[in-house]
């Protein structure tokens, strides 16, 4: 058995007790700490949290002192897209020139232009490009990852992109949760007969991914111009006959029924949301389902904000995500994220901690096991030089990170940092 103590830290962030998966509406507004305490760990479990006057190390024991640092559960980025090839910076300019992200992808620009792209690119070619990406959310205290398929669109390509994922979850030291998003736009060669192509996502692809088990989630991008409420519940439906938990991207552009089909469907997340009412908002009453928003894509595409803070009247579970695509939201800044939350969303420090730890591990159903640091728990976690956590807003997408840590093992140290 492998124990370690990391001691000499001011403070203890997300103290949860055990038990707590999440966090509804205004109960996010707080955030329990712990002061001048250590934190013992055993095979990469959190079992003790020892007030340091009382500590008796045993000569077995690793000992790393965190030299007065604060100390904050580790990260999950629970919506990614973080598996692509090319760049549309082309299309950020016709952005900033006036068209719109509709306008880009009825021309045949938007998420088919990485499509061509990524189905040009071995599994090789993807993983070469993800490995990186997937470093970049570590070093910034990210300990959970989610990544979506969704730009193959066929079934060959889809599942190329799912076992580059796979391939790099055994590469990587966090935890990566996988998501089939068959449904993300209707590819080119099926325009005409929608209906094959959904017949494809139901009898080819899903038994596929379920067969490799290449996914834990199934999900859908409900919009006019995309998938319609009738298409993706049956998509659902399937996916759910095969064990996957739903999510679906809605209510980004159009209100079409997506949001109510997501909470008919228990999905564990409607994510957007920029463009509900306040009347809508109140639909998450005690629903389990989660609202993940994404304040990258208002900013990026320079438009509505989801209305956060009538999510919290309305007692929703609330998670923040970069959403980080080459084309919605090139942002793989989470401190960036959070400061558009407070800045745009109005949302406190602590509803950031939460909506990023453990209500976001809630939408990729690992809450029981990381998001807060609490007995029983993996130690999961960021050390961090600031103490007053409101530094991470007001420092505008500056990165405080100097150590991440994951089943107590350290995974990545700032050069200079101790
Ligand atoms: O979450 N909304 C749809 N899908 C992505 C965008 C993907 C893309 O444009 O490549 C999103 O915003
Ligand atoms: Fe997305």
């Amino acid at each position: 058995m492998s124990t370690v103590l990391f001691r000499d830290i001011s403070i203890i962030y997300g103290t949860y007790p055990a038990g707590i998966e999440f966090l509804r509406g205004w109960e996010a507004n707080s955030l329990p700490s712990l002061v001048n305490h250590s934190i013992l760990t055993e095979d990469g479990i959190i079992t003790a949290f020892i007030p340091e006057k009382e500590i008796v190390v045993h000569q077995d024991w690793e000992v790393v002192s965190l030299k007065n640092k604060t100390v904050i559960p580790g990260f999950t980025e629970c919506h990614t897209h973080a598996v692509f090839a090319g760049d549309r910076s082309d299309e950020f300019l016709m952005k900033l020139r006036g068209a719109t992200y509709e306008e880009i992808a009825e021309r045949g620009g938007g998420i088919v232009s990485t499509m061509k792209k990524v189905r040009d690119a071995s599994e090789e070619d993807l993983l070469a490009l993800l490995l990186p990406r997937i470093q970049t959310f570590i070093e910034q205290g990210v300990t959970t990852l989610e990544i979506k398929s969704g730009y193959g669109l066929n079934t060959q390509d889809e599942l190329k992109m799912l076992r580059t994922i796979k391939r790099a979850s055994k590469l990587v030291p966090v935890d990566i949760i996988p998501t089939f998003l068959g449904a993300h736009t209707l590819p080119p060669e099926h325009r005409e007969d929608r209906n094959k192509y959904i017949d494809k996502i139901c009898n080819e692809m899903l038994p596929s991914v379920a067969d490799e088990q290449l996914a834990r989630f199934c999900d859908g991008f409900l919009e006019k111009s995309t998938f319609q409420p009738d298409e993706i519940e049956r998509i659902f439906e399937t996916a759910a006959k095969y064990d996957l938990s739903l999510r679906l991207h809605t209510d980004q552009f159009h209100s079409i029924g997506g949001l109510e089909l997501g909470l008919k469907m228990n999905c564990r997340s409607v994510d957007h949301l920029e463009v509900i009412s306040q009347e809508q908002t109140k639909l998450f009453k005690d629903s389990p389902t989660a609202a993940v928003l994404l304040p990258g894509v208002s900013y990026f595409l320079n438009y509505n904000y989801a209305p956060a803070r009538d999510l919290i009247d309305s007692d929703a579970i609330i998670a923040l995500a970069t959403d980080y695509n080459p084309g919605s939201s090139h942002i793989d800044n989470i401190f960036l994220i959070m400061s558009l939350a407070a800045v745009k969303m109005k949302l406190s420090i602590n509803e950031i901690m939460n909506s990023y730890s453990i209500n976001s591990a809630y939408v990729c159903g690992v809450s029981s096991r990381t998001g807060s640091l609490t007995t029983g728990k993996q130690a999961d976690f960021a050390v961090i030089e600031n103490e007053n956590l409101n530094q991470i807003v007001y420092n505008t997408g500056k990165n405080p990170v100097v150590i991440t840590v994951k089943k107590g093992e350290i995974i990545y140290q700032q050069n200079y940092s101790l």
